[in-house]
């Protein structure tokens, strides 16, 4: 590489796609990444930046301004107005469809341009940053639809009165989010957000906070009126902590770890907010013997490996019958072995990076543990090359579902495999645990399949697949996996409060 020659390197330099040429002049285009605040583009208060880098190489990417309290109050002050004023307030609900509509379409004919940005910054394959694009333009539109539908009541009574409900906004929004998955969770809070008619303040993860300022740039182009969305990036502790206990935020949406989960029910008690926790999980992926086995199998690997793990639904706890234990994990180490981990924008790579060497460090420390416990390693276990932070795919078989790497998330592409004896037996393995986001059940028999998605104690319950999606379908979590759901019509009850009306006639 050191000695290419200037005509390979313009090679490689047109080998890279319109989007991403696009990107990097966007990349290069200011000196730092500005916050949206009331419709404007600012620098922070204190004039203080921070870097965001590309964890596959270590580099930086860009610098971003570092939101503090000082403009966590002027970002609320404008949600505020914004809320009030009644070119949001007072619209109709089909100019907020409209431009829930025109989000969706400038996040589609730019969908090149966003996926290239999410995978620099967080690391995610580049196949799949552009299928999370396309779903969140597919969340917009979903959303779009509701503005016109979200009806009251009118309630039973006698001819002497009139008793009616109406579903009402909540106001301002304080959004908090992870690293994983960046523009599916923004869209996620901000199109049901914005279509109940809302304000919203958005805090990005520190680690990614580009792609939601790039979104932001594209619906300040729509036309929203100022202030309506706003987006200060920075730090959990200041920016996230100042928003959380602001005395002018409405609700609160956080996603993110259990632990900090914690803190922000505790803080946004201060003015009794309203909060939506989607937090971690430790998912069981259930197989009985008379499913599809090669199926299953090849669905567990691509579910405990996607996005190197760094999905909170991630099924981590595979739970095969004794029986088929050994074969089951020869087959799953086998079938694993072949995923790539490398740059996520070659097209055969299946793992990127983890999002920091924070994490990897924490992923691996989750091996030693594994290792120590008891635990069988049969895949993995080590980081991939000295620059980025790259794990290999990570299999431990013979687990039992008392050792530390089957009770806590981990975050990383590792699978405990835990061997069980009967229905009865797994049902009571993958309930125990303090989470409860997601779990899966595979088998051919209809009505097992049926009664273990009753029994177990989870958001979600996938039957003979994992991880698939619709807008349509809520997620959340049972137990210390949070409250609240996100999507579908659930999300519209966790953007408005009702008001029930009574009148004597
Ligand atoms: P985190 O929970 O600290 O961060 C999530 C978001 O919350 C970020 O935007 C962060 O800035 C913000 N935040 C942090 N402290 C805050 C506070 N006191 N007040 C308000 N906002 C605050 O998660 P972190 O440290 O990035 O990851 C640690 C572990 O958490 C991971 O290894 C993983 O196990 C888990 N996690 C789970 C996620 C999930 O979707 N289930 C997502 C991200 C992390
Ligand atoms: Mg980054």
């Amino acid at each position: 590489m050191s000695n290419a020659s200037p005509a390979s390197a313009s090679a490689a330099a047109s080998a890279i796609s319109a989007g991403h040429r696009k990107v990097l002049e966007w990349l290069e285009s200011s000196d730092s990444k500005r916050m949206l605040i009331g419709g404007k583009w600012v620098d922070a208060v204190s004039g203080k930046t921070f870097e965001t880098i590309n964890p596959s190489t270590e580099e930086r990417l860009a610098y971003v301004a570092e939101a503090d309290s000082a403009d966590v109050d002027a970002a609320v002050a404008a949600a505020r107005r914004a809320f009030e004023s009644a070119s949001w307030s007072g619209i109709s609900p089909h100019a907020r469809t409209r431009y829930l509509l025109k989000i969706a379409d400038a996040v589609e004919s730019h969908a090149d341009e966003l996926a290239v940005l999410e995978t620099l910054d967080n690391g995610m394959p580049l196949s799949f940053s552009a299928a999370r694009v396309a779903q969140v333009a597919e969340i917009f539109r979903y959303y779009a639809g509701w503005p016109t539908k979200i009806y009251g009541t009118t309630n039973p009574t006698d001819s002497a009165r009139f008793i009616y409900m109406l579903r009402e906004p909540m106001g301002v929004c304080g959004l908090i989010n992870a690293w994983n998955v960046p523009l599916v969770m923004a869209a996620m809070k901000i199109a049901p957000a914005l279509a109940c008619g809302n304000t919203a303040v958005l805090k990005p993860a520190e680690q990614t906070p580009l792609t939601t300022l790039r979104l932001a740039e594209l619906i300040e182009e729509v036309g929203l009126p100022p202030g309506v969305l706003n987006i200060i990036p920075g730090f959990g502790a200041t920016a996230g902590g100042a928003l959380v206990a602001h005395p002018g935020v409405d609700k609160v949406a956080f996603t993110g770890s259990t632990a900090i989960g914690k803190q922000i029910l505790q803080s946004s008690a201060s003015n009794m907010k309203k909060v939506t926790l989607e937090l971690g999980g430790k998912s069981p992926n259930i197989i009985f013997p008379d499913a599809d086995l090669d199926k299953a199998l090849a669905t567990a690997v691509a579910t405990f490996c996607g996005n190197s793990g760094q999905i909170c639904s991630a099924g981590t706890r595979l739970f095969v019958q004794e029986s088929l234990h050994d074969e089951a994990t020869e087959r799953i180490a086998q079938i694993a072995a072949t995923y790539k981990v490398g740059s996520p924008f070659d097209a055969d790579t299946k793992l990127g990076p983890l999002i920091s060497a924070r994490q990897m460090e924490r992923v691996l420390s989750y091996v030693d543990a594994g290792k120590s416990g008891g635990a069988r390693l049969s895949l993995g276990g080590d980081r991939v090359g000295n620059r980025g932070y790259f794990v290999e795919p990570t299999v431990f078989s013979s687990v039992s579902n008392d050792m530390k790497i089957a009770r806590e998330e981990i975050f990383g592409p590792v699978l405990s495999i835990i061997p069980f004896k009967d229905e009865d037996d797994v049902v009571f393995k993958g309930n125990d645990t303090e989470y409860g986001l997601a779990s899966a059940v595979w088998t051919s028999d209809i009505a097992r399949a049926h009664r273990v998605a009753r029994s177990l104690k989870a958001g979600r319950v996938w039957i003979n697949t994992y991880a698939e999606g619709d807008p349509v379908m809520s997620m959340g979590g049972y137990k210390q996996s949070g409250f609240g759901r996100e999507l579908g019509s659930e999300s519209i009850d966790a953007y408005t409060q009702t008001k029930s009306v009574y009148m004597r006639l």
